[in-house]
């Protein structure tokens, strides 16, 4: 890896309108904290930049609801986030606000070059106004119905139905969710940053300079600049957030996508200032590796946005790297704020004292790195007591305890090797190469492999030199033993330092050493003889059913919770005759083929076998189904529906699904196989 002089290391900032969740936490937390950890072992100049993102649109609709102020509403959730990382030990050097004053100033000065600059356009557009409540309407406040599914409740962004992006004005009978009125149409002046004219520089930046992102977040930026870039408002009339700096602006605030990513500078300031440093070099100096740790939807952000307005500002360096990463899932469910299906961080600090590592070991464990991945309470059981009290747990104390009970805690001299010992320090030799190279590309679930291998290798060396059964025998071999069983401990201390920074707190405590540095790892001559070690105690201990248990019942808690509330939001429909019923054609059909729909995240074009003729039908499923899974599923088919088109392609008639509470779909097929045509009534 190039050596760079210094390291500005980001991670995304969490809205604060909400506590942190496991998604969160292995999606963006664990990877920065580790990264940043690891660079500082190595004697790197390090700065770990957090904070919490606290203006935008969804702030306000909670502040709303709850009957306070959107400033009430972050001052809760950011007390909340800040106090849960550093209970979990990330190891920011900053973390702060949107909402400080250095922030405000930071934007607006920002926004303000780039106006005077003209390097933003000026447009007025005609949105839609609430007369009534008196204000513009954000794309969330208003709903109408889909122009491509007909869903009566689609918002101003998005038909949360068929996947399709929305902007208001394509909405059918729209409605103010302020005053459930219809909005007029009004003229409003905004600024855009004009992607287009950085279309070119952004594609050779990208595609062809940095071949070497992840394949993810790759993939994500070719689309977008394949698909052609356009200018992108970067203001809103909104009242929270940070006022546009210029005159004729009352009433307007940065568009949030604008002002938070310059959150990332604002807190470089508020650390310089309290540090007594520059904090120019952090982002302007060529020399400097910016790296923005983020989750798949911040992506186009990340790489696309503010490099487009760092490079209109000018001064500032681009990010060297943006290791994106894909979404956790809990038991098999996406995470989901709403309806409670999360592990929270805050609750599990209390609910698992000084269990920190435990978590931060399993996320690293089940980082989503290239793919979205699944955290379930079993496995997290399982790697706590399979890997980190069987294997990490007992090498250690097996070594020290030894220690205490042949040397009285004093660490015994090295002997002659045997072949057997020349290959254990040939394995610890080789670690730190692997563990490096893993962890420069960003891949740390190989990373922390590689770590656990060196406790694998302890624990081996010890049970297969069984120096209980030398002691009477052979004392100069059980002295060599273990002295190379302390040193691996040592080792240990500083490999998993990134990883588990409670654990080799505790370690160097048994080892009664100081902290080591990076480079040192791999050495065996980390303790001298003679040292002395302090009285061992357990590292890890064992997690029962009945923690797990508690856990599940917890999160069964949220399912029955959202079933009900389901039920209630979604009661029976008005009555209709039998005349009305058998007025639908429904047969049982199989699918022939299926593929997505291009540009949609929920669509997939089937051609069905309806027993009467083949016809295609596009499913709003792609969510719940991939195409090629479902090829030679039964299922029933509405046939008589008139024909619809959906997104330029003729869709005859319709599959019935079953959605449950989480908007999971499943299919409703016939019990018995009777192949396709029979009448479904
Ligand atoms: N708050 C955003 C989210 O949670 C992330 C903001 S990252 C920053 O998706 F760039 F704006 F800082
Ligand atoms: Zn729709």
């Amino acid at each position: 890896m190039k050596d760079f002089k210094r390291y500005t290391i980001t991670s995304a900032l969490p809205y604060a309108n909400g506590p942190v969740h496991i998604g969160h936490l292995a999606g963006v937390y664990i990877p920065s904290d580790i990264y940043a950890r690891y660079l500082r072992g190595k004697g790197k100049d390090v700065l770990f930049v957090g904070g919490s993102d606290e203006h935008g649109v969804p702030i306000t609709i909670k502040a709303k609801n709850e009957g306070v102020t959107p400033q009430d509403i972050v001052d809760r959730y950011h007390g909340i986030i800040k106090k849960s990382f550093e209970a979990l030990g990330i190891s920011f050097d900053v973390y702060s606000r949107t909402t400080s004053e250095t922030h405000h100033k930071t934007a607006g000065n920002f926004f303000k070059k780039l106006y005077e600059e003209g390097k933003l356009i000026e447009k007025s557009t005609e949105q839609y106004y609430d007369e009534e409540a008196q204000q513009f309407l954000a794309d969330r406040y208003i709903i109408g119905t889909c122009p491509h599914c007909n869903n009566e409740e689609a918002y101003g962004d998005q038909c949360e139905s068929c996947g399709t992006s929305l902007s208001p004005m394509d909405l059918k009978n729209p409605k103010s969710t302020l005053s459930g009125n219809l909005p007029i149409r009004k003229k409003t002046k905004h600024w855009y940053l004009p992607l287009d004219q950085h279309e070119d520089f952004l594609k050779q930046w990208i595609l062809e300079e940095n071949k070497d992102w992840k394949p993810n977040v790759y993939g994500q930026c070719k689309s977008w600049l394949d698909s052609g870039l356009h200018p992108r408002a970067v203001s809103r009339d909104l009242s929270w957030g940070v006022p546009v700096p210029i005159d004729g602006a009352e009433g307007k605030v940065l568009y949030v996508w604008f002002d938070a990513p310059i959150g990332y500078i604002s807190n470089t300031i508020e650390w310089a200032e309290k540090e007594g440093k520059d904090w120019e070099p952090y982002w302007k100096d060529k020399d400097t590796k910016l790296v923005h740790f983020i989750g798949k939807d911040n992506i186009v952000f990340h790489c696309i946005i503010f490099p487009a307005m760092l490079r209109a500002h000018g001064e500032y360096i681009l990010p060297d790297n943006v290791p994106g990463n894909e979404f956790l899932n809990l038991e098999n469910d996406k995470i989901s704020t709403s309806r409670n299906w999360a592990v929270w961080l805050h609750e599990y600090l209390v609910d698992f004292p000084e269990k920190q590592d435990v978590l931060r070991y399993v996320l690293a464990a089940n980082m989503p790195e290239a793919k979205d991945n699944d955290f379930t309470w079993k496995d997290f059981q399982a790697r706590n007591n399979n890997e980190l009290v069987a294997i990490l747990g007992n090498f250690v104390n097996r070594s020290a305890v030894l220690t205490q009970k042949y040397y009285n805690g004093t660490v015994p001299v090295l002997g002659e090797l045997s072949d057997y010992d020349k290959n254990a320090i040939a394995e610890l030799a080789s670690i730190k190469g692997k563990v490096e190279k893993s962890l420069e590309t960003f891949r740390f679930r190989e990373a922390l492999k590689e770590a656990m291998s060196l406790a694998r290798l302890g624990n081996k060396y010890l049970a297969d030199a069984e120096p209980w059964k030398l002691a009477k025998t052979d004392a100069a071999r059980v002295e060599t033993i273990l002295n190379i069983a302390l040193q691996i401990t040592a080792n240990l201390t500083i490999v998993f330092e990134p990883f588990m920074p409670f654990t080799t707190a505790k370690l160097r405590k048994i080892l009664n050493v100081s902290a080591y540095n990076w480079e040192q790892l791999g050495g065996m001559d980390l303790i001298p003889s003679g040292h002395t070690i302090a009285t061992p105690f357990l590292i890890f201990d064992k997690i029962e059913d009945a923690e797990i248990e508690a856990q599940m019942n917890k999160l069964m808690e949220s399912k029955k919770l959202n079933a009900t509330a389901n039920a209630k939001s979604n009661p029976a429909k008005e009555e209709i005759t039998f005349d009305d019923f058998v007025k639908m054609d429904i047969r049982t059909g199989t699918i022939l083929e299926a593929e997505k729909v291009p540009k949609t995240k929920k669509l997939l074009k089937l051609l069905v076998d309806t027993g009467v003729d083949k016809r295609t039908v596009v499913s709003g499923i792609a969510e719940s189904y991939k195409p090629e899974d479902i090829i030679g599923k039964k299922v029933s088919i509405l046939i008589n529906l008139a024909p619809r088109k959906i997104k330029g392609i003729e869709s005859q008639g319709m599959i019935l699904m079953a959605e449950n509470e989480s908007g999971e779909l499943g299919f409703v097929a016939c019990e018995k196989d009777f192949g396709s045509g029979s009448e479904v009534r």
